[in-house]
């Protein structure tokens, strides 16, 4: 059998992906998350991942399908991602064979696998959300802006922030976590989850659910965040990080900024926000595309904190992020 070969089902043949399927990849990924998808700046690193298995769906030697897992959580759990499958193939059933495929894989290769996780952006409706719990609905707001726009952006979310504190409003302060040590300590509080509301009790780092555990501290290291926490330093009301800005397609060409912010109160959010920006700043480059994920209860004030005369804009309305868990 050729190398790389892991089974076949319903016409296809599954494979475990190498490098050099990288434009095969690309080629079935076109127009994929409008614009924003991760995977051609991502699929690389997940190559020789720890704990990630990448599986190939082919037909007639035909690349048609794709699907990621990676394992977390003290090995109870694998997160899917990655998800497609190419143009011509869709709506077939193929997203269906594939994921089965993977699943029952996954399982193989990782026995103490309980459920898997996913997250997804659009809401599939009752009947196909049926066939898992859904553990939590994050709200997403979505800008975007010219790099040299964010330097007024940030100036104008500063002033809204100073003069809400002249109201008796608060942005409170946020220190950025300078040490693994410092994560380790605020992660692992036992009341995190309850004191943050974690969504499904995680946290979820650029759509990748991890439990607040010691073993999922390696993959949060791995991704090199940028931390801040917010309120009484030993036990923080706010918590909140973005990942490293990286390149998508979207309007021709633009950076991917993801800010996370977890707990739900509105000054502390605000502050957070502002926080990660003038942090990040430095990072911006072109064209960049904005995606702040928080409690639903925190939208609307920090779409209104975010409407400034600057060029960053809202760029979609609001939508959601949906966190999914199946057991396997
Ligand atoms: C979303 C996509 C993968 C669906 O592929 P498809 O083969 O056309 O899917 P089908 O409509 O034929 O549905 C087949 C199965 O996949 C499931 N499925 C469809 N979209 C899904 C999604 N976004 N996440 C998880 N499962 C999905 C369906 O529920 C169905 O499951 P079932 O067979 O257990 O009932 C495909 O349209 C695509 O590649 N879109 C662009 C990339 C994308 O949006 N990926 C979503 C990742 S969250």
């Amino acid at each position: 059998m050729e190398p790389g070969y892991v089974g076949e089902n319903d016409g296809l043949t599954f494979w475990l992906a190498r490098p050099e399927d990288y434009d095969d990849v690309m080629s079935i990924s076109q127009d994929i998350y409008r614009g924003n998808d991760y995977l051609p700046h991502r699929y690389h690193e997940w190559m020789d991942e720890p704990d990630r298995v990448v599986i190939l769906a082919r037909r007639a030697g035909k690349l048609v399908a794709l699907e990621s897992g990676i394992v977390v959580d003290d090995g109870q759990t694998v997160v899917v991602e990655g998800l497609r499958v190419c143009p011509s193939e869709r709506g077939h059933g193929v997203a269906g064979v594939i994921q089965a495929f993977a699943d029952s894989y996954m399982k193989k290769l990782y026995p103490s696998i309980k459920v898997k996780h996913l997250t997804r952006g659009d809401d599939p409706g009752p009947e196909k959300l049926s066939k898992f719990r859904l553990l939590a609905r994050r709200a997403i707001l979505s800008l975007s802006g010219e790099t040299e726009s964010f330097d007024g952006f940030i100036s104008a979310l500063k002033a809204k922030l100073m003069s809400n504190e002249g109201a008796g409003g608060s942005g409170g302060t946020h220190l950025a976590l300078e040490t693994e040590q410092q994560l380790r300590t605020i992660l692992l509080e036992p009341d995190i989850v309850s004191r943050l509301q974690l969504p499904g009790g995680a946290i979820i780092q650029d759509w990748q659910p991890l439990q607040p555990i010691e073993s999922n501290l390696a993959v949060l290291r791995r991704r090199n965040l940028a931390w801040f926490v917010g309120g009484p330093p030993e036990k923080p009301a706010f918590v909140s990080f973005y990942t490293p800005p990286y390149p998508v397609t979207f309007n021709g060409g633009a950076l991917r900024l993801n800010i996370d912010l977890y707990g739900t109160d509105q000054g502390l959010a605000c502050g957070a926000l502002l926080a990660n920006l003038e942090k990040v700043r430095a990072e911006l480059r072109g064209t960049v595309a904005m995606h702040v994920y928080m409690h639903g209860s925190l939208y609307e004030s920090l779409r209104t904190f975010c409407q400034t005369e600057t060029g960053v804009q809202e760029c979609w309305e609001k939508w959601e992020q949906l966190f999914l868990e199946r057991d396997l």
